[in-house]
């Protein structure tokens, strides 16, 4: 079987995708890529979800354009360096700042931001959307070391389909031009959307490897409350185990982080994900306030720990399963090849 998991051509995608019998095997199999290449280590993220306001209407998301049920919000720029501030204090090294697409902050009030931020000795990730060449440039040379812009679906029709007012090639110029920045470049897809074919798993899955992706995020879908998929079936999680622990077998040395929408549907998800083949978490430092904004999807996990009590738990479920924390800002091990 580790014949087929060796040669990883379409092919032999869609048959592992489509194969359930070889599941276990393939997660274990993963699971063993992921020690030898990227160690027992898990990597740690700070995420701050800075604000839910978006101009995009994809059909699955909670925080859609024409969803009027939630409120509102962005963060001040104070209140996100108080928080990464926080972050930092409990033992965080990358800060990730994440929100919906939209120009709510101005170009000037990130730089200003990520100026801040970088006075300490952290990384930081940013997961904004669709922006020009030029914004990303500026956003790169204030300092901001990686991007997260998943893209979503690499199959055109179920593309046009699910972002109205989207373009697929708009979403992979960006993506071309974050690498071309020096961006460590993070991508990824949801698994499980109306009319999204096996066939199209395997190649989003090719994808990562052609866009040469340093980190990739997989998750199911999640149908959501006020979206016009709020009625479709979720029954995806073992489906985006798979295409996660192939994206780890395809590409070795990235990060992979075990997602939050698969803790979702799975009450140990982010266990089970961090045994066939992620090696990353992302732990939300928000505010519960904001937190129970940021709908992306329902079920989302939310508590009201302190990011200190939140970190302290989840390093203790880490030991449990004996894999320890990285210490470090966890870049890419993708670089250290070339
Ligand atoms: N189910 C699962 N994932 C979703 N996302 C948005 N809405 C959903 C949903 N209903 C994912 C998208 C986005 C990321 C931040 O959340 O992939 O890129």
């Amino acid at each position: 079987m580790q014949d087929l998991f060796k040669n990883l051509n379409k092919e032999n995608l869609i048959k592992i995708l489509k194969d359930n019998s070889l599941n276990q095997e393939l997660f274990n199999y993963a699971n063993k890529i992921r020690k030898d290449n990227v160690g027992n280590e898990v990597h740690l993220r700070a995420l701050i979800e800075i604000s839910n306001i978006c101009k995009n209407n994809c059909l699955y998301c909670g925080i859609r354009r024409d969803n009027e049920n939630i409120i509102r919000y962005k963060m001040l720029p104070q209140e996100i360096l108080d928080t990464a501030k926080t972050a930092i204090n409990s033992g965080y090294k990358t800060i990730v700042l994440q929100s919906g697409e939209s120009n709510c902050y101005s170009t000037e009030e990130f730089l200003e931001i990520i100026k801040e931020i970088k006075k300490y000795d952290v990384a930081i990730t940013l997961s904004l959307g669709e922006k020009s060449f030029e914004e990303y440039q500026s956003l790169k040379i204030a300092g901001a070391d990686r991007f997260l812009l998943r893209i979503e679906t690499t199959d055109k029709k179920l593309y046009k389909q699910m972002h109205p007012n989207m373009d697929l090639q708009n979403r992979i110029n960006c993506l071309k031009n974050l690498k071309k920045l020096g961006y460590e470049l993070g991508t990824g897809c949801i698994v499980g959307l109306l009319n999204q074919s096996i066939d199209s798993l395997a190649d989003d899955i090719l994808f990562f490897k052609e866009i040469e992706a340093d980190m990739i995020g997989v998750g199911p879908f999640i149908p959501t409350k006020n979206t016009p998929l709020e009625n479709a079936s979720s029954n995806n999680f073992e489906l985006s185990l798979k295409v996660m622990a192939l994206t780890r077998i395809l590409l070795p040395k990235i990060n992979i982080p075990a997602t939050t929408a698969m803790e979702s549907l799975h009450k140990n998800g982010k266990i089970l994900a961090l045994n066939s083949g992620a090696n990353v978490l992302m732990l939300n430092v928000n505010d519960f306030k904001y937190k129970q904004n940021y709908k992306i999807y329902n079920n989302k996990i939310l508590n009201e720990n302190s990011i200190m009590d939140e970190r302290n738990s989840v390093i203790q479920k880490l030991h449990e399963i004996n894999r320890s924390i990285c210490n470090d800002k966890g870049n890419s091990k993708t670089k250290k090849d070339t």
